[in-house]
């Protein structure tokens, strides 16, 4: 367990240690279980956490703000539309200004090419922790949750087979964030991860790179295919969902008419009966129903999505109690 974590950021889980991370794991367990109990934790009393929204959100911002609450201090919700920001104050400011005010700041912001280096230009000129709610490239809490679900089902991970996949979707080209996170966190812990994608639908190359590089030095492995059946076949966890094609066209418009040629990359019950006959279905939601995924699979018995979106409270807990 690492004990020397105060007033680190939280931009991406490839910057903290394989130890620091099951510290993390650690303390969410621990923080999951007083919950439970009705023990007090009130380890962040009078602390304030900022949290600043350029984008909608359903379970992040009630998760941080509640865990905020649970800790014993206050978390400030802030959307950037309501703010000077569009008048002219720059990440620089923000990061001055709010680290003044507050304990820690964290950072919702997941435009293209943007929201990462935002982020970090914040965090480079923040006196208080960093912690971001997902930008364009990394949406670390969310892998944070995910791994703490499957370890919590299937205890030892090594040789597990985890099916990262895209799935269609009509409602909004999605950030390549998550894909990006739980394929850079999963292959750190011994997994053989699989990354199920149509040919337009890449990754950034770096982020492959450096998943690979964990896979070799955790004894995992980072499978890639382009086809969706294949990708359930024996599959120990199944994680489809959908994510834009950034880095095959910028216009959105367009990556939606590319993603209608997979209208059929649906999560359904013939697939995930291809996978190990307890294989978990995951997915970090907000899902479109019907359409990126049946609704016998999302509310089947083997849908893990409500633990899933529980974890992000404890891990996120866990990190703001380590750092804040
Ligand atoms: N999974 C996730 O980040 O959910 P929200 O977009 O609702 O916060």
């Amino acid at each position: 367990m690492q004990t020397h974590l105060r007033g680190r950021d939280m931009i991406t889980t490839q910057e903290w240690t394989r130890d620091e991370i099951d510290t993390i794991l650690d303390v969410a367990i621990d923080l999951k279980r007083r919950r439970a109990l009705g023990e007090e934790h009130a380890l962040l009393r009078d602390k304030v956490l900022a949290m600043l929204f350029f984008f909608s959100s359903t379970r992040t911002r009630a998760s941080f703000e509640a865990g905020m609450a649970q800790l014993g201090g206050h978390a400030q919700f802030i959307e950037s539309k309501t703010t000077q920001i569009a008048h002219g104050d720059t990440a620089t400011e923000i990061g001055e200004i709010l680290g003044r005010y507050n304990d820690g700041i964290a950072i919702r912001q997941v435009d293209w090419d943007l929201g990462n280096r935002y982020i970090r230009d914040v965090a480079a000129a923040s006196r208080v922790p960093v912690l971001n709610m997902q930008c364009d490239w990394y949406h670390p809490f969310q892998a944070l949750a995910d791994l703490l679900t499957i370890v919590e089902k299937r205890g030892d991970l090594s040789g597990l087979t985890v099916n990262v996949s895209w799935a269609y979707a009509a409602s909004y080209q999605k950030p390549l964030s998550v894909p990006q996170s739980l394929i850079l966190l999963l292959t750190r812990y011994g997994i053989d991860v699989r990354l199920t994608h149509p040919p337009e639908f890449k990754l950034q190359p770096e982020i492959l790179e450096q998943a690979e590089a964990n896979a070799e030095q955790s004894g995992g492995s980072l499978a890639l295919g382009n086809d969706f059946d294949a990708g359930f076949e024996g599959a120990d966890v199944v994680y489809p969902k959908s994510w834009g094609c950034m880095l095959t066209t910028p216009d959105p418009e367009e990556s939606a008419d590319i993603g209608a040629r997979y209208k059929d990359w649906i999560a359904d019950e013939r697939r995930l009966s291809s996978a190990s006959a307890s294989a978990g279905y995951m997915h970090c939601l907000p899902a479109d129903r019907g359409v990126e995924v049946t609704d016998a699979v999302i509310d089947g018995p083997n849908s893990w999505v409500f633990d899933e979106a529980e974890n992000r409270l404890h891990v996120q807990k866990a990190v703001m109690a380590l750092t804040m």
